[in-house]
């Protein structure tokens, strides 16, 4: 996949699936412009990658520091070819008796509102240019329920709606938009799921593994590039067969 002249900007790009991607996109000679909330794992990165990668510290829940990290990733790198609205948050697990007000509304900002006012923000000038991607991060749950996380599975079936309904939108003027499902993935999200809950993870993957972020990345990469161009309103696993099995205990 080669993104010569191409500006990715990529969210949740701190750690995990967002930093492997901007790893790979720079390898395919993107500019890339990363964002998450830590500043010095994002400073660290971009200075192992050298010019190509700029960041910009936001939280991707308060939407006018999203917008601005947005609108600098423009001012540093030109208009945007490419988005990847990757950050989310696991939140708290909890029943769904106990779920907290706080807990709901701080993971639907980051995980559902975040997508909308970023595709919001970026749509009008990628439908003036004629072209653009955008890839949103589901999860599993963007496609099951899972137990104690209501707002987890809400917010993942949310921004599969939203990949649906703006690719229509988007698809008369050269601008794809999808969902990538990854599936049980090595990264220090999986940190919040509950230890006794991690060796059935594993168990539940037909490959008999987890995944890594790089895998993901890959196919993260190829559905923001120009090989996927007649690919869009789609949702995209790399979960090891996991949505392919009859039932998953
Ligand atoms: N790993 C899995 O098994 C799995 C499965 C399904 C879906 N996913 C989804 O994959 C995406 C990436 O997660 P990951 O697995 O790579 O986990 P991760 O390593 O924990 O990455 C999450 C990223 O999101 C960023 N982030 C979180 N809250 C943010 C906020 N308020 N503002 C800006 N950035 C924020 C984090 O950076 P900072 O903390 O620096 O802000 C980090 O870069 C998420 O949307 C997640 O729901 C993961």
């Amino acid at each position: 996949m080669d993104f010569t002249g191409q500006h990715i900007v990529v969210t949740g790009a701190s750690t995990g699936i967002g930093r492997a991607t901007v790893v790979r996109l720079v390898a395919g000679d993107a500019k890339v412009s990363a964002i998450a909330r830590r500043a010095d794992l994002l400073q660290e990165l971009c200075a192992e990658l050298g010019d190509r990668a700029k960041w910009t510290a936001a939280d991707v829940g308060d939407q006018a520091a999203l917008t601005a990290a947005l609108d600098s990733a423009v001012a540093q790198h030109g208009p945007i070819d490419g988005l990847f609205l990757n950050a989310g948050t696991g939140g708290t697990f909890a029943p769904l008796e106990a779920y907290s007000d706080a807990n709901f509304e701080q993971l639907m900002a980051v995980n559902m509102l975040a997508p909308f006012w970023a595709v919001r923000h970026v749509l009008g000038a990628m439908k003036a240019r004629g072209r653009g991607a955008i890839l949103i991060t589901g999860s599993l749950a963007s496609e099951r329920g899972m137990a104690l996380n209501v707002a987890y599975v809400m917010s993942k079936h949310a921004v599969l709606g939203l990949a649906r309904a703006a690719a229509l939108e988007a698809a008369p003027h050269g601008v794809r938009v999808n969902c990538l499902i990854p599936g049980f993935i090595a990264t220090p999200l999986l940190d919040g799921v509950p230890p006794e809950q991690l060796p059935a993870l594993a168990a539940n993957v037909p490959q008999g593994r987890v995944g890594t972020s790089e895998e993901t990345a890959e196919v993260a990469a190829f559905l923001l590039s120009d090989s996927a161009s007649h690919v869009t309103g789609q949702s995209f696993a790399v979960d090891g067969g996991v949505l392919g099995t009859l039932a998953v205990r």
